[in-house]
């Protein structure tokens, strides 16, 4: 490690004479040295380094490769900006199309000597958007007594992370996801150096990064790489794969619209490659299904390339051709699908052309079969579905909503559970987050996807400005503070240990509940319930729910 005294001057110099060896914030990686920040808190970040080269030019839609050499020492003090997303303006200042870039935070006392446990995480955003970027790491650190490193970074999404020729390779497919494993890698190359065991790296991450977490362990056909070892993936999802034939109509949409037609094939990708960024902005926007009527509410996202993926996930999983890793947590939230089912639906027709939009492979019998399962008493009656107040709407918006929610996320969790059961991953956790926040109540969203976040990083660190909404009662004065102290105890214990009881402390407030591992005996089996004000206890899954998620596995659209 390498000492810039004209830099850093006193904070060096105290580092340099102090008894305790700390991690310089200095540190001399193979691309560049990087000089990250001391903060009070006795944490250090290191904001905005490059893992991957700038994905611009020739590298666009090509898969990441090393990022440049660069001699003089650089400030790691900005993060990054974000990636592209779907929909957002092409003049955003907040996105790029360079935007590789990783942030890392770890407790200033460490040392290269220290090992300490690290904890990578994956952002959401339906592998559309970069919807989660630049999560402040010191919540979790800070809960963990200083003893683990925090790892955030962004992705490539949309046509810049996901675009195929539809099998021809000139485009390889899962840029995105190759992009994911390329920090990874970085990680394991670099991690050292900031005090952190690379052979220790549990991989978090919420909504399509939990859906990534997944896809992960089932890459090459379950191969490990050794990239992580333990998982914790909140609020997951099963993407629709498509297979990379099947995308091609939307290859073939985005060069039509950007006027790229061409001869050949390489005509095509050469005028793709030579549109602006803000040219491929403005076209960027998502299209129907062949099969569907409207726009789904993801298009872009991994597909089935016979290279990193090779099967459906609902297949790889019931195969057992995923990671062994050494330990699990995966959950959800109670309504995943709140947020997502347009507050209009006002009938049986809508409901199903809104599953038929999302999974255009569906069937009128699965469709049938599904209106029966999910069917709710009130859904015949009129409800007021032109308020704002979406509390204010019929049983049609809760039926499909319940459909949605365990169709795209509770039943992908719930198989992934029992397959790491059935293949002896005994340190497997199985969680529902219940904490309602009144707001989110009387917006009639009950406990909404992905609203463990906010917790998970403690509502302090989760930035501004991505609208990411954070309950109010998360608050450290709020009524659901508690739950944050409860996530965070069991989570950072989970991280250091691979355990979520071994090192759990509650500061203040009721003790937790053990989380037992779960015990594949058939059902029932358990898991934890976080509740409204914080308080944890086991419950049983219940059967009519296993039910819905049997039908769900069978049927398996694409999934
Ligand atoms: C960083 O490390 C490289 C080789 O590992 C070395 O050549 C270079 O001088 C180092 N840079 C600084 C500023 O110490
Ligand atoms: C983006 O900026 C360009 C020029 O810089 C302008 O022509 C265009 O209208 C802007 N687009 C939007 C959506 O604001
Ligand atoms: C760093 O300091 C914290 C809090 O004072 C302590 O718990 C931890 O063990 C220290 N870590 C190292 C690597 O010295
Ligand atoms: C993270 O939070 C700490 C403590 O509030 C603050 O000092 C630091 O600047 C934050 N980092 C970022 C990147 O926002
Ligand atoms: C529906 O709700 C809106 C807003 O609260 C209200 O203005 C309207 O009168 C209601 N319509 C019916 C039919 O109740």
């Amino acid at each position: 490690m390498m000492f810039v005294s004209f830099v850093l001057g006193a904070l060096a110099v105290a580092s340099l004479v102090s008894p305790v060896a700390c991690v310089d914030p200095a540190v001399n990686l193979t691309s560049s040295l990087y000089i990250g920040q001391p903060l009070l808190s006795g944490i250090t970040q290191w904001l905005g380094m490059r893992y991957a080269a700038p994905p611009v030019g020739e590298l666009r839609f090509q898969p990441p490769s090393d990022p440049p050499f660069v001699a003089s020492p650089q400030p790691a003090t900005q993060h990054g900006k974000i990636c592209l997303g779907t929909g957002d303006s092409p003049n955003s200042t907040l996105s790029s199309e360079d935007c590789l870039f990783l942030d890392v935070y770890a407790p200033s006392n460490a040392t290269a000597n220290s090992n300490l446990p690290v904890f990578v995480f994956i952002q959401g955003g339906g592998f559309s958007n970069n919807a989660e970027p630049n999560l402040n790491g010191t919540g979790l650190i800070m809960a963990s007594d200083r003893s683990i490193i925090v790892v955030t970074f962004n992705y490539r999404v949309g046509p810049y992370g996901f675009l195929t020729d539809g099998g021809s390779d000139q485009i390889p497919a899962n840029n995105g996801l190759r992009d994911q494993r390329k920090a990874l890698e970085w990680v394991q190359n670099n991690i050292g150096q900031f005090g952190g065991d690379p052979g220790h790296v549990v991989l978090g991450g919420v909504s399509a990064g939990a859906a990534s977490i997944s896809l992960h362990m089932v890459a090459y056909g379950g191969r490990d790489e050794s990239l992580f070892h333990a998982v914790a993936a909140e609020s997951v999802s099963f993407p629709m794969l498509l297979k990379d034939y099947e995308t091609k109509y939307q290859y073939e949409n985005l060069a039509i619209r950007l006027g790229c037609a061409g001869e050949t094939e390489s005509d095509t990708i050469g005028c793709l490659r030579g549109k602006s960024a803000v040219e491929i902005q403005e076209q960027n926007f998502n299209i129907p299904y062949p099969g569907g009527a409207n726009p789904p509410l993801y298009m872009w996202g991994p597909v089935i390339d016979h290279d990193m993926l090779n099967d459906f996930m609902y297949a790889a999983f019931e195969k057992g051709k995923f990671v062994r890793v050494r330990a699990a947590i995966f959950g959800d939230d109670t309504n995943g699908g709140s947020v997502f089912v347009p507050p209009g639906v006002s009938s049986l027709g809508q409901c199903s052309q809104f599953i038929k939009d999302q999974y255009p492979y569906v069937s009128l019998e699965q469709l049938w079969k599904l209106n029966q399962m999910y069917h709710s008493p009130d859904a015949d009656q009129q409800g007021n579905c032109t308020s704002a107040v979406k509390t204010g709407c019929g049983g049609w918006r809760r039926q499909l909503s319940n459909l949605y929610g365990e169709m795209r996320y509770m039943c992908p969790s719930i198989f992934v559970i029992e397959s790491l059961m059935r293949y002896k991953v005994d340190a497997t956790y199985a969680y529902r987050w219940n904490v309602e926040d009144r707001d989110q109540m009387d917006d009639g969203l009950g406990v909404p996807h992905t609203s463990e976040l906010s917790a998970l990083f403690g509502p302090d660190n989760i930035p501004s400005g991505f609208g990411i909404e954070v309950p109010k009662s998360y608050f450290p004065d709020g009524t659901n503070a508690q739950a944050v102290a409860a996530i965070q105890g069991y989570w950072t214990s989970f991280i250091r240990s691979y355990d979520p009881n071994r090192f759990y402390h509650h500061k203040g407030g009721r003790g937790p509940a053990n989380w037992h591992l779960l015990d594949y005996i058939g059902y029932p089996y358990q898991r934890m319930v976080f509740d409204t004000g914080g308080t944890t206890c086991m419950e049983e899954i219940d059967r009519g729910l296993s039910k819905r998620c049997e039908y769900l596995r069978e049927v398996g659209i694409h999934q």
